[in-house]
């Protein structure tokens, strides 16, 4: 099993990095491999919609030269994906945007021999996001989007987690979170069933 966590956030030592070391601990306890992708360490430029990647089958095909490269190897390479990313208006920060719209390249939607193959199928998606407001308004429209990109991508949907950031970084190291975290590392790890 190999988990990709693709990590959202521009601070090392901020609130979801915190909210996702215990995530991390686990899959280093049970020698689970991952790859941890820090996508503001990346150059990753926007998709500029040149529809190249639809013009081949069973590879991404992007037409853009950069770090993307690595991204859509760990993707590829990973039967879970995990999302983490603080909540910026509303919705994943910029270079985690810039991923989610350059794995259009992952699905093939105008060949007819391949019409709407998905080269991510049958993998899980999970999302750990961070958050201001109030978890269900702060989360509501990039959980949406993500469960609908799930749907399309042909994975399967973990679940997502939110948490408020009301004080700072504290928030993110209490017992309770740290339980709220673990349990979800569980079922990332696939050691307990779907949750929603
Ligand atoms: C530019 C910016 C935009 C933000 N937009 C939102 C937002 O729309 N909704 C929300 O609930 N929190 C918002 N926040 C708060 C962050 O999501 C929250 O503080 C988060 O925990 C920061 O995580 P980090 O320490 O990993 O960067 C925003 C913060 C910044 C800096």
């Amino acid at each position: 099993m190999k988990v990709s966590i693709l990590m959202g956030s521009p601070k090392k030592e901020g609130n979801t990095a915190t909210l996702i070391k215990p995530l991390l601990e686990k899959l280093k306890n049970e020698n689970i491999k991952f790859d941890y992708i820090t996508l503001y360490d990346k150059k990753i430029k926007g998709c500029i919609g040149c529809y190249n990647c639809q013009k081949v089958n069973n590879i991404p095909g992007c037409s853009i030269d950069d770090d993307m490269k690595d991204i859509y190897n760990s993707m590829l390479s990973a039967d879970v994906v995990v999302f983490a990313t603080p909540i910026y208006t509303w919705f994943c920060t910029a270079p985690m945007k810039a991923v989610l719209d350059r794995s259009f390249a992952f699905g093939k939607h105008y060949d007819k021999a391949s019409y709407n193959q998905s080269l991510l199928e049958g993998k899980k998606y999970a999302v750990i996001g961070t958050c201001g407001d109030e978890v269900a308004i702060g989360m509501e429209s990039f959980e949406t989007a993500m469960k609908n990109l799930s749907k399309y991508a042909k994975t399967e949907y973990i679940g997502s987690i939110g948490i408020r950031d009301i004080n700072g970084v504290e928030d993110f190291k209490t017992k309770e979170v740290v339980e709220i975290i673990e349990e979800f590392s569980n079922q990332i790890m696939n050691k307990k069933k779907t949750w929603r």
